[in-house]
């Protein structure tokens, strides 16, 4: 039989490949975005509870509503805006899934959909699939910054929509209240749907505010946020995020999640709920992230990397052009076998591969495993 595929030029992802690396060779693996530390006992507790109390059966599609009133709270407290927990709030199988399912809901073949590279690697596929074309605009070490008359020009009737990501990942870069501002006069008077990737909301560091598109009126109208849990609560491996957009934005995304997804792992769903009372669960996150930030940056300021202090994320980045002139993949997998530590190198979200000498290292690390990776990083 022979079969064509709908993404060939789809492969394995960087991520099993440099996480299998830093197997075979035993090596400190700060590629992979997760923790290596326990989710919290109490979440456990709250999820074990809800399996005993007969959470088990489907959830509503939309999801556990506990769970959706207490992310409606969440928006209303933090950025004092609503999200009816009824109509304009999903719970999915991840952030991927809200991605996927909202560009499927809405993209056609040959819509475009303007990314920023570097760019998280499911955006694009999920485009294609669905017959569309990604329209990248490339950002640039050290600060990403956008430059806003470039994507001005890239508007035209055909791009239905932009995707955004703040805090980013990979570059631990975020986007100002002027560039949101930017974004949302580009857009006015268009159907462009944005989707604002804000998975990382809650870390944010050195008392910056983060700068969600439900904060301004306009986007606000026009946007979806998708979120992660994952990362939130340190259990990547659960897979529960949500998205939130407005009534008739969410109505066509649930057409689609209705029939790939229905609903994802009620007692999860419900125990989050029951965590999520208590805003600190959330609130504490900035502070716990920049204490390892930090740590991890003292650790390796006498190193030969260079770098700017992450702004978000749980990412860090590093530029080892004074150490070697190799390629960044070449450099990632020498670290890893020769070296023992693992990372990821940027070049594979760049548009073209641009190689700008950076790699991107995870410090949702515990400070033993932040300590043995700046020990090798020093000798580097
Ligand atoms: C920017 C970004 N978006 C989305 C995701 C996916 O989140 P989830 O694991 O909830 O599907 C990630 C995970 O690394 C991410 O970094």
């Amino acid at each position: 039989m022979q079969h064509q595929s709908k993404l060939p030029h789809v492969g394995t992802t960087i991520f099993t490949v440099m996480s299998a690396l830093a197997k075979e060779y035993n090596a400190i693996n700060l590629s992979q975005g997760f923790p290596n530390y326990p989710s919290s006992q109490k979440l456990n507790d709250f999820v074990t509870k809800a399996m005993n109390n007969g959470y088990n059966q489907y959830a509503p599609m939309a999801g556990n509503l506990d769970l959706r009133l207490a992310i409606s709270n969440k928006y209303q407290l933090l950025y004092d805006s609503t999200y009816h927990p009824e109509k304009e709030i999903t719970v999915t199988a991840g952030a991927t899934q809200a991605i996927y399912t909202i560009i499927s809901a809405f993209i056609r073949a040959n819509d475009e959909v303007i990314i920023f590279k570097p760019a998280y690697d499911c955006y694009q596929p999920a485009v294609e699939i669905n017959g569309g074309k990604t329209i990248p605009i490339q950002l640039s070490a050290p600060d990403y910054k956008v430059d806003w008359n470039e994507v001005a020009s890239k508007i035209s009737p055909k791009i239905k929509m932009i995707i955004i990501n703040t805090p980013h990942n990979p570059s631990g870069m975020i986007w100002s209240k002027d560039d949101m501002l930017q974004l949302q006069k580009l857009t006015k008077n268009t159907n462009i749907i944005v989707l604002s990737d804000e998975v990382y909301e809650h870390i944010v560091f050195d008392g910056e505010k983060h700068q969600s598109v439900c904060l301004f009126n306009d986007l606000k109208d026009r946007s979806f946020i998708t979120a992660s849990f994952g990362k939130t609560f340190h259990n990547t491996g659960w897979k529960i995020g949500y998205c939130c957009a407005p009534e008739a934005l969410m109505a066509e995304f649930r057409k689609v999640h209705q029939f790939n997804v229905f609903s994802v792992h009620h007692p999860s769903q419900k125990g989050i709920a029951d965590y999520m009372q208590d805003s600190e669960t959330y609130l504490g996150l900035n502070q716990f992230f920049q204490q390892k930030r930090d740590l991890f940056l003292n650790l390796i300021s006498e190193s030969r990397f260079k770098f700017n202090p992450s702004k978000g994320t749980y990412f860090q980045v590093l530029d080892y052009s004074e150490i070697t002139d190799e390629n960044d993949v070449d450099f990632a997998k020498r670290l890893t076998k020769e070296f023992g530590i693992a990372s990821i190198p940027l070049s594979v979200f760049n548009e073209n591969n641009k190689d700008d000498k950076v790699l991107r290292f995870c410090f949702a690390k515990t400070p033993e495993t932040l300590k043995k990776a700046a020990d090798i990083l020093n000798q580097v």
